[in-house]
């Protein structure tokens, strides 16, 4: 079974210490883009959360399930006002079943890669081809490996430097795992959150949907479907499920 990090204090204050992932100009074009993509049918969100992109989703008329590890996280998102209308289930979103089936399937802020072993990744593809309806489709939004600033003999990497967030990335090269330190500073007092990963390249998730028998249809460097280049830092790649 995965880690479940996201417990307690860290699941009462994910709201707040993720800001700028609630900022209009982040999440609205996320959820148009999720929106898009479902063409009026059912949504399945492997690791929801406190809701962030599903309650959105939901207000605009979508029917909304989501699958979470954490039942700390899934009590904050059920204490929001329209959090009445979205499913959901306490799970590992690799083996995890939701009942019925789903035109898409997403997750989204870098969510498979809390899957720390590339059997765990697999198997979450082939979870969420299991969900999907004919011709329905999965949607990923998820980092870029940063290696090219990470030069040998370096311990961490910073990703974020700032008077109330310091962050640090360790990464073994050997095995693709790593950790995220964070350290949220609030006058004198500082919280720590340590978040462990897997990185994977986008043509290795091309792989792991071939094995899901699902086919890359789109990738794109943002939800404004910008194009995705070799300077992109992350990407939002979409997979189908064939029609038969
Ligand atoms: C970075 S948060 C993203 C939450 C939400 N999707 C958002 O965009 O704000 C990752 C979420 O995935 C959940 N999660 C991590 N690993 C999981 C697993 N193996 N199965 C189910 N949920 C998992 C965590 O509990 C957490 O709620």
């Amino acid at each position: 079974m995965p880690q479940n990090i996201f417990t307690g204090l860290d699941a009462e204050g994910y709201d707040r210490g993720s800001t700028e992932m609630y900022d209009p100009r982040v999440l609205d074009p996320a959820v148009s883009f999720l929106a898009d993509t479902a063409n009026g049918g059912a949504v399945l969100e492997f690791g929801i959360g406190t809701g962030r992109v599903a309650l959105p989703l939901s207000q605009r008329g979508i029917a909304v399930s989501g699958i979470d590890i954490s039942s700390d996280m899934l009590d904050q998102l059920h204490r929001k006002p329209g959090s009445e209308s979205i499913v959901t289930i306490v799970g590992d979103f690799a083996t995890a079943t939701m009942p019925g089936t789903f035109a898409l399937v997403y997750l989204v802020y870098n969510a498979i890669a809390n899957l720390t072993t590339q059997a765990e990744q697999v198997a979450c593809f082939r979870n969420a081809a299991r969900h999907l309806d004919p011709g329905g489709r999965l949607v990923i939004e998820l980092w870029v490996p940063d290696l090219r600033r990470f030069p040998p003999g370096l311990p961490a990497l910073p990703f974020t430097v700032s008077p109330s967030h310091l962050g640090f990335d360790e990464m073994d090269i050997a095995t693709q795992q790593g950790v995220s330190h964070h350290y949220f500073i609030d006058g004198d007092h500082v919280t720590r959150f340590d978040s462990p990963y897997r990185y994977v390249w986008p043509s290795e998730l091309d792989l792991m949907a071939r094995l899901a028998r699902l086919t890359l249809d789109e990738r794109w460097a943002d939800w404004d479907r910008s194009p995705f280049t070799s300077e992109s830092r992350k990407h939002i790649s979409v997979w189908s499920r064939s029609q038969s």
